[in-house]
């Protein structure tokens, strides 16, 4: 098993769900944290408990994934040991609506298009250069079940997952000669702010989405993720589909209610 004390994770993202559990999970290894997100007061509560819990240090970044100069200009501004960053975990992401592709919502598919697809690019782009002066790091993208199926209104995120599908396998090639690995964590229901999010603060269809069943917790993510990010360096998790007992597929979920 890989150690990782010491090393640089930097999570988008890192306010809630997936994120957010990661970034406990990485602490107990004693990682330091490069947490960024948009929402400035959770960091800073985040970073406060992380450090007064686990003694790492820990970075914020006020940060919005779709907008390439702040990307850019952020990663810029590293100083130190923070430009040595080892792991990406490339979580931030978001669904919004279920429409039919007639009935959709221009500003929502641009909304998951720039956060999903182009966010996660800006992120890579910015960060593999310093991996690779580092001749070491590994990038772990957080895509979807709806990376590999799609489901009625579902067009678009599933769209931008698959998307995340396409660009790991490429950017895997792409780093082939070089000592960054790249993995793909691809989860099916698990129950965080992402329905909230998705269907805009109504509680209500929130919670439809996690009805029935027992959903994956942002934990159980997390503990993949760390599974992968700590294989030893010639091991890599390609790509890992992570279901609640309850699920088979994006569609295939047994609900007793
Ligand atoms: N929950 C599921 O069932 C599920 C299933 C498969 C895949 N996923 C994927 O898992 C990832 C994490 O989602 P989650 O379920 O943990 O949802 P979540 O609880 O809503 O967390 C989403 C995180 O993304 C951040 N974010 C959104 N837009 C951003 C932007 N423009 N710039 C920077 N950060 C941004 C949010 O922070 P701020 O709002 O503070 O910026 C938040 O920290 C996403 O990529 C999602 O597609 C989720």
């Amino acid at each position: 098993m890989k150690n990782l004390k010491g090393k640089i994770v930097l999570i988008t993202g890192a306010t809630s769900g997936i994120g957010k559990a990661s970034a406990y999970k990485f602490a107990e290894l004693g990682c330091d944290l490069i947490l960024a997100a948009r929402r400035e007061d959770r960091l800073e509560k985040i970073s406060n408990e992380l450090r007064t819990e686990y003694g790492i240090d820990v970075l914020t970044i006020r940060l919005d994934v779709q907008k390439y100069e702040d990307v850019k200009s952020k990663v810029d501004g590293l100083e130190g040991k923070w430009k040595k960053v080892y792991l990406l975990l490339n979580n931030a992401g978001l669904a919004r609506g279920m429409a039919s592709v007639k009935d959709g919502s221009v500003q929502d598919w641009n909304e998951m298009i720039d956060t999903n697809v182009k966010g996660l690019l800006y992120v890579s782009k910015s960060i593999i250069p310093l991996m690779l002066d580092n001749k070491e790091g590994h990038v772990i993208n957080i895509g979807s079940i709806a990376g590999h199926e799609v489901y009625p209104n579902g067009n678009v995120y599933a769209g931008s997952k698959h998307a995340v599908d396409a660009i790991t396998k490429s950017m895997r090639m792409e780093l082939l000669d070089s000592p960054i690995r790249v993995s793909t964590i691809d989860p099916g229901l698990v129950e965080t702010e992402f329905s909230v999010v998705r269907h805009r603060g109504v509680e209500d269809k929130a919670k439809l989405t996690y009805e029935g069943y027992t959903p994956l917790s942002p934990d159980d993510i997390a503990e993949a993720v760390i599974f992968a990010a700590t294989r030893n360096d010639n091991f890599v998790v390609a790509e890992m589909i992570v279901f609640p007992k309850a699920q088979a597929g994006v569609r295939d979920v047994v609900r007793k209610v």
